[in-house]
């Protein structure tokens, strides 16, 4: 389905809300996930006819997001066709002066753009983004947002989706249209199976910080899944850094409401305190919105700052004791067998990954 349009680091297998979803909901009824990434929560609830709602400090994550669960019409369909056949016109050219005719349209400057961008790949990209905004349709528009957000990292000289490292690529002339397309036509073909097959329950999605959503309803939902940032592991506000300042959104907000991030505790020292209290927030907030026998499930891993490892477990069973939930069943396996860490400063032997499921009386 459309759960492939765009890689996120920590992102779940569709297969976990799914199970949780069915085991603990019925048709019709609210999810909601306080740090919903890439929307798979979501994507889930669509499929399986649940209403959903989902938070993300971070603009890139709910991009993709509303895009993953937004049904395109046939004709919707037949309009983002015909966009990609343009560029495919472009392709099939390859017009020695096309660097030279739209120089004139690289003019969204950020700071380091020479660094992370050869200028061949800033001119198709800013050539991509004018076509975008020409759209009419700010579904369509929204989606092949995504797309070109799903490409910038391959086209750019950042070393990968999780590593925020300069390697020099010698991307070629006209790769960065060639992507577009390629991954544009994959996209299309998914979205229009999912639009076919999904359910048509209501999806509301908002990009700040899950740690005061007063406008959630008490009461109001019957199951909370969702996996927060495992503190002092990721920097997603860096990860998406390229894709923000391509796609005009504010970086450093971003990076100032992400709670848990490596930038917090290995660069700017915070200690566990910080994360546990922004935490505490967001799942004060979920015990509020949840109905009397609603259920929570945590997807949680350890973390290790300042050398000393912290139980994600303990500290989740503490925290949501303090609301008078209860932990009623666990499954915890070692990070290492799940996750490929570069740097041996972030990795612990004893690091566990817990999925939590709480019970509200
Ligand atoms: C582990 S990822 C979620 C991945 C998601 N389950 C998926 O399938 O893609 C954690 C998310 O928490 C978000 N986040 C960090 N701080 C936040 C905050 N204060 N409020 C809301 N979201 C936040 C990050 O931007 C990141 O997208």
């Amino acid at each position: 389905m459309t759960h492939i349009f765009h890689a996120y680091p920590a992102k779940f297998i569709p297969q976990i809300p799914k199970l949780f979803i069915e085991k603990y909901t019925k048709p019709g009824d609210t999810v909601y996930d306080p740090f919903v990434g890439s929307g798979t929560t979501l994507v889930e609830c669509k499929l399986l006819n649940r209403n959903g709602i989902g938070i993300d400090s971070n603009p890139i994550a709910t991009l993709i997001s509303i895009c993953k669960t937004t049904k395109l019409s046939s004709d919707e369909i037949i309009i983002a066709n015909n966009f990609l056949l343009d560029i495919e016109a472009i392709l099939a050219l390859r017009p020695s002066n096309f660097h030279l005719q739209y120089d004139y349209l690289n003019t969204i400057d950020f700071q380091n753009k020479e660094h992370w961008f050869q200028n061949n790949v800033q001119i198709e990209l800013s050539f991509l983004i004018k076509k975008i905004r020409e759209i009419k349709n700010e579904k369509i528009v929204r989606f092949f947002e995504v797309c070109l957000s799903s490409i910038i990292v391959d086209v750019s000289n950042q070393e990968s989706n999780t590593r925020y490292a300069y390697k020099e690529k010698s991307i070629q002339n006209f790769k960065t249209l060639n992507q577009f397309v390629k991954r544009g036509k994959m996209m299309i073909e998914r979205i229009s199976d999912f639009s076919n097959i999904c359910s048509d329950s209501k999806i509301e999605i908002y990009t700040q910080s899950s740690e005061d959503v007063s406008f959630i309803p008490n009461e109001s939902v019957a199951l909370v899944i969702t996996s927060p940032p495992y503190a002092n592991t990721y920097d997603y506000y860096l990860y998406h850094k390229s894709r923000m300042n391509w796609l005009g959104y504010d970086v450093r907000k971003t990076q100032e409401t992400e709670i848990g991030s490596r930038d917090k505790h290995s660069s700017k020292k915070l200690e566990i305190n910080h994360f546990l209290k922004g935490l505490e927030k967001c799942f004060k907030e979920c015990e509020r919105a949840l109905i009397s026998g609603g259920y929570a499930v945590i997807i949680i891993g350890d973390s290790v700052i300042r050398g000393e490892l912290f139980d994600a477990k303990l500290f989740t069973k503490d925290l949501f004791a303090k609301f008078g939930m209860d932990l009623i069943e666990f499954s915890s396996q070692n990070l290492k067998e799940t996750t490929r860490m570069f740097n041996p400063k972030f990795t612990n032997e004893l690091k566990l990954e817990h999925i939590l499921v709480f019970k509200k009386n």
